[in-house]
């Protein structure tokens, strides 16, 4: 008999029970194919819609023809792991040694989720600040963690002292920072990275700074990576993304930069995960940051431009806002506009109104009830985002 159909399998068949009971198809997924279908201009999944550097696509070419087509060694190709080092040594002063201490990865997500599967067992608690991105979570749960969210204080969106002390406790094994914030572009300030080196000085919690906005900051501030704080790069794992610093995200080209003990842990994850990240790729990245040191520096302003473009486009509208500081995301409140809970408005605003945004209340564990927030992605073409604010300003 033939066991071929659908059918037959199921009705002997018990699969186990998910893993991740409370997971299901991102947002992002769920606002970009409902912009799709109504062909609403994209303003929800963090990706620009212009390309990254000609000189960077053009080098994959020139890799790819001439035999980099194999895999790449599993910690990153020298170049890039040198060229990694000296930009942090630019950046933040900080001198690590591009042979253990730097570990390119398969995107940011590989990263974070092979630094916590590294060094999270059953029962620790991980620490995360609400609202937050949303791979932490199920990273930390399947690896028998749980979750201890600490709510941010808006509307800037700072840390709470009190409950993050009063949510440490003998179990804590890491504290998650996202710096510059998705999706409030919120930093931490040099005074704020002190407090937080007072405050676990005498534990053995570790950071995961989550940084892959590092270079997009705005209004002359700067940030302050944990790399930049001696006592906490101890404890920490530094991650990044050349996707968000280059317009590549579809190249899932990432970094951890950890202390040697640390990216020993994380490299015994990293290589039964996807052993090593894309070779043309990671060949070309190395070649553009060699050549061009002064891009990272540029981004900033870059950025900046598209946020004040945004900003002004949507000033005449309903939205209250006030102008992100870093990343490449604007939130806006639409209390004047409607009282519809967030997802059904970022829902209502993409089917009638034709703009895709994500509700703030999905990056938290309790969200306020009457929390009416939703966040628009700035990384787009002008034509985009003044198409965009026109819509928006018809509300
Ligand atoms: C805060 C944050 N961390 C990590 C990532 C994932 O980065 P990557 O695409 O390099 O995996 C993103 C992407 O949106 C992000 O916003």
């Amino acid at each position: 008999m033939s066991l071929s159909t659908g059918c037959l399998w199921s009705s002997f068949m018990h699969y186990p029970e998910t893993k991740l009971p409370n997971v299901g198809t991102t947002i992002f997924s769920v606002m970009s194919q409902l912009a799709t279908e109504h062909h609403a201009i994209n303003l929800s999944q963090g990706f620009p819609d212009f390309d990254g550097p000609q000189l960077m696509r053009d080098r994959v070419v020139h890799y790819m023809q001439s035999g980099a087509n194999q895999y790449a060694p599993f910690i990153g190709v020298p170049s890039l792991r040198q060229a990694i080092k000296d930009k942090v040594a630019r950046h933040y002063g900080a001198d690590v040694d591009a042979e253990s201490e730097v570990t390119v990865t398969s995107g940011a997500s590989e990263a974070i989720y092979a630094a916590i599967t590294a060094t999270v067992r059953q029962g620790d608690e991980v620490i995360v600040f609400d609202p937050c991105y949303d791979c932490y979570e199920p990273a930390v749960e399947l690896n028998g963690g749980v979750c201890r969210h600490v709510a941010l204080d808006l509307p800037e969106f700072k840390i709470n002292w009190q409950a993050l002390e009063q949510a440490i406790s003998p179990r804590t094994r890491m504290i998650i920072v996202n710096a510059p914030h998705n999706p409030s572009g919120a930093s931490l300030s040099r005074d704020e990275l002190d407090r937080l080196a007072e405050l676990i000085r005498d534990t053995n919690i570790l950071l995961l700074g989550d940084e892959v906005y590092e270079h997009i900051v705005f209004d002359g501030l700067s940030h302050n990576s944990l790399l930049t704080h001696k006592e906490l790069a101890q404890r920490s794992f530094v991650i990044s993304s050349f996707g968000k610093t280059y317009h590549i995200t579809g190249w899932k080209v990432g970094y951890c930069i950890a202390p040697g003990a640390l990216s020993a842990e994380l490299r015994k994850v990293h290589q039964y995960i996807t052993f090593c990240t894309p070779t043309p790729m990671q060949l070309a990245i190395a070649d553009y940051m060699n050549t061009h040191p002064e891009y990272e520096s540029e981004l900033s302003g870059f950025y900046q431009k598209k946020r004040d473009l945004f900003c002004h486009e949507i000033r005449r509208s309903r939205f209250e806002f006030t102008p992100a500081k870093g990343s490449y995301f604007q939130l806006a409140d639409y209390s004047q506009i409607s009282d519809m809970d967030d997802v059904s408005f970022a829902r209502w605003l993409t089917t009638e109104a034709g703009v895709a945004a994500i509700p703030v209340s999905v990056f938290c564990e309790r969200p306020k009830p009457d929390a009416r927030l939703i966040r628009f992605c700035f990384a787009k073409n002008e034509e985009t985002l003044k198409h965009a604010g026109e819509r928006l300003c018809r509300l």
